[in-house]
């Protein structure tokens, strides 16, 4: 197994994830009350599994190995990755502090909740097919098997220092959770 293909599995989870905030998002505008409890959760989901975990791999891993490969931080594709994650996390915010505004029972606090999920998920679809289609291709052209080896033990490391040994199961099965509960 090369390493973009763990990855990969990564977007297929994370992708259920952006399609709760879509359906999450028509209901609110909808007048359809969403419980705060859901929309914590998948900004949970967002922070540590999409953000803190799979950027994470990218970024300090995938990502640094390109580079050591002679692919530039600046600029390029990885440049244009690095931009789109810290696009993303400036909704995450956005979205994490209309949620606790609506939760302390500000209903205004709606409209920035629909916006920013809709903002995230509309970043996140296309970056995912570009990492997919594009950026990982030429990731697995020059990355060597030893290496490939290499990083997927990284990998590991990674889930245990971010979320916690067995944790990256959890946000599977949450992932299945909410798609079930907003269905
Ligand atoms: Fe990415
Ligand atoms: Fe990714």
């Amino acid at each position: 197994m090369v390493a973009t293909e763990a990855l990969k599995n990564d977007h297929r989870i994370i992708e259920k994830m952006l399609n709760v905030l879509e359906v999450v998002s028509n209901k609110i505008e909808q007048g359809e009350e969403v419980p705060v409890d859901i929309l914590k959760k998948a900004t949970d989901f967002i922070r540590n599994f999409a953000d803190s975990y799979h950027h994470g791999k990218e970024e300090d891993l995938l990502f640094k190995t390109m580079e050591e490969k002679g692919f530039p931080r600046e600029g390029g594709p990885i440049g244009m990755m690095l931009i789109e994650h810290d696009e993303g996390r400036d909704y995450v915010r956005a979205l994490a502090e209309g949620i606790e505004k609506y939760a302390s029972g500000d209903t205004s606090a709606k409209k920035t909740i629909v916006e920013n999920a809709r903002n995230y998920a509309g970043l996140l679809a296309p970056h995912i097919q570009k990492e997919d289609n594009i950026l990982y291709m030429m990731a697995d052209n020059i990355i060597p098997e030893p290496l490939q080896r290499e990083l997927l033990n990284r990998f590991d490391r990674v889930e245990k220092e971010k979320l916690g040994e067995g944790r990256r199961q959890y946000y599977i099965n949450l992932a299945d959770e909410l798609e079930k509960a907003i269905a």
